[in-house]
């Protein structure tokens, strides 16, 4: 709908540009006059960094007369900017000593931590899951007594911890209430798998500090990746870079595998799409290859940077056998912050082993997100090679939440950049309209909880103290995430 409108004032345009060309003809010393007027604020609109200009950049090909017109009547001044933080973060840190961050490799370890313990009486527990202390008083009583109660009534079953469930207490609620058919099929494993958690990061940082707490004792590797060129193809600063550098990250860093990407992708300006895909093309393609050690069992997951999987459903996948992919996740919906909460879940299909990465997907990320597995050439043979039926699942379920999907959850600052840099392809593109971008009318959005075409959708209460309304880390630290946990403009409650 955006094309065509557009298209079609360009048309108009031309055409008026047209007239002005026949009259110039006529008169030729206004020719001259116009011609050299023309030719400075061209000069001018090119220094100028608007975005217009850029934005015109798209048509070229087939409107390539007359940008200055086009630009002299859309031009409006840009709001007073709060987005400096932003824009003007323009230093580049030199690579540390020991290399450079895009081109370092990460070897993957095994873990041979005991998650599994053994009770006195032979049964594998998951350490975690289990209520250990209860087993040790009742071990204890019974030794005491020396009661004729039978061992098995006691303590050959683990004892699980409210939230953990199955005969090893190492299947945590969001996965007992999950459509997963093998449930009661999976097994524990001595040695965990390796899991690699890949993620596009443009400025959502607040929720790469929460997805870092929540996972960082669940993932082997974070890779992550960041482009010099917006989803649209304009010019960024590396930010994430330099807060690598800056020591922000420093207490997961060495879980991080920086991916750089340093081009814009053929069409992307076009077909936005083609832009958007191609960042978790590149992230998975590159990133994945950069693993030394990688084992076709290890687990895959591939998240935007506004979805959070939750801890525990990761912690499952890492621990345990037996169950299917490719895996979804239900996440919990909400806009702005965790306040404006959605109807239903956002179930995105985010894990699958390496195996399954590889000889269905062709080590494309994007791939897996998209449900169309079962038509891939490789699938038929991978499934029979695993010999089961792969039958997607997800952890959670509409009603219990397996993660976050926290959408344009910013400041409104972040919003506006969020508007700015968005690829070209999601139409209308919010950020085309200068009324939109207007900080005052995005704070009012966040109040209302209303969308960009005028709409206020319904939202079902929220309330701080429900269960997986935010991830912990946020939680824990209330004050400084007050603005994704509590509506900032919302008015005073009396
Ligand atoms: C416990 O009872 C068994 C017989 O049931 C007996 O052989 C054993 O000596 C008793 N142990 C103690 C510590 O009383
Ligand atoms: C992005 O980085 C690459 C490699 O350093 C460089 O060649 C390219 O000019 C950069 N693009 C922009 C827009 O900064
Ligand atoms: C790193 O840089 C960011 C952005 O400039 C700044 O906000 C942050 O305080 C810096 N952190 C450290 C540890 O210097
Ligand atoms: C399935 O796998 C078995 C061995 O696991 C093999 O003999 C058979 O040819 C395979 N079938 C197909 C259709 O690939």
């Amino acid at each position: 709908m955006g094309r065509s409108y557009l298209s079609a004032r360009m048309r108009m345009r031309r055409y008026k540009v047209f007239l002005l060309f026949l009259l110039g003809i006529c008169v030729l010393s206004v020719l001259h006059c116009y011609k050299a007027l023309q030719s400075t604020s061209l000069l001018q609109d090119l220094s100028s960094p608007s975005k217009h200009l850029k934005s015109l950049k798209m048509f070229s090909g087939i409107f390539w007369s007359f940008p200055t017109e086009v630009v002299q009547s859309q031009q409006e001044p840009y709001e007073p900017i709060h987005v400096k933080d932003y824009l003007d973060w323009q230093v580049i840190l030199p690579d540390p000593a020991e290399g450079k961050l895009h081109e370092r490799l990460f070897q993957l370890q095994d873990d041979s931590t005991p998650f599994f313990v053994r009770t006195e009486s032979g049964v594998l527990c998951f350490r975690e899951g289990t209520d250990i202390t209860s087993h040790r008083k009742l071990l204890h009583r019974h030794m005491k007594k020396n009661d004729t109660i039978k061992e098995e009534q006691i303590v050959v079953r683990c004892r699980c911890r409210e939230g953990w469930h199955g005969p090893n207490c190492g299947i945590p609620t969001i996965v007992f209430h999950s459509n997963l058919p093998s449930k009661t099929k999976v097994t524990p494993r001595k040695i965990p798998r390796r899991v690699i958690n890949a993620v596009n990061i443009n400025h959502e940082f607040d929720l790469l500090h929460a997805r870092f707490h929540e996972l960082a004792d669940v993932v082997d590797v974070f890779l992550v990746c960041e482009s010099n060129f917006t989803a649209f193809g304009e010019p960024r600063a590396l930010h994430f870079r330099q807060l690598i550098l800056n020591g922000t990250f420093d207490y997961v860093k060495h879980k991080i595998l920086y991916v750089f990407l340093d081009h814009f992708p053929k069409g992307g300006h076009m077909d936005g799409w083609i832009a958007d895909d191609y960042l978790r093309t590149y992230l998975s393609k590159n990133g994945m290859s950069r693993l030394k050690g990688l084992k076709p069992d290890d687990v895959f997951v591939i998240d935007d940077a506004d979805e959070i999987p939750a801890r525990d459903g990761i912690l499952f996948l890492k621990h345990y056998d037996g169950w299917t992919e490719p895996v979804g996740i239900h996440m919990r919906k909400s806009l702005y912050g965790f306040y404006w909460r959605q109807f239903g879940t956002l179930n995105v299909l985010s894990a699958c082993t390496a195996a399954m990465l590889f000889k269905v997907y062709k080590g494309d990320g994007i791939l897996l997100r998209r449900r169309s597995y079962y038509t891939m050439s490789g699938f038929r043979e991978y499934e029979n090679s695993t010999r089961r039926n792969l039958i997607p699942w997800s952890i959670g379920n509409p009603v219990h939440y397996a993660g976050w999907h926290c959408s344009w959850c910013f400041k409104p600052e972040g919003i506006y950049y969020k508007l700015i840099s968005a690829q070209n392809g999601d139409f209308p593109r919010w950020g085309d309209y200068a009324e939109k971008r207007k900080i005052s009318y995005i704070k009012d959005l966040i109040r209302t909880g209303g969308w960009f075409d005028g709409s206020v959708p319904d939202y079902p209460p929220t309330d701080l103290h429900e269960h997986m309304y935010a991830p912990k880390y946020i939680l824990e630290n209330f004050e400084k995430y007050r603005y994704l946990l509590e509506n900032p403009y919302a008015k005073q409650q009396p």
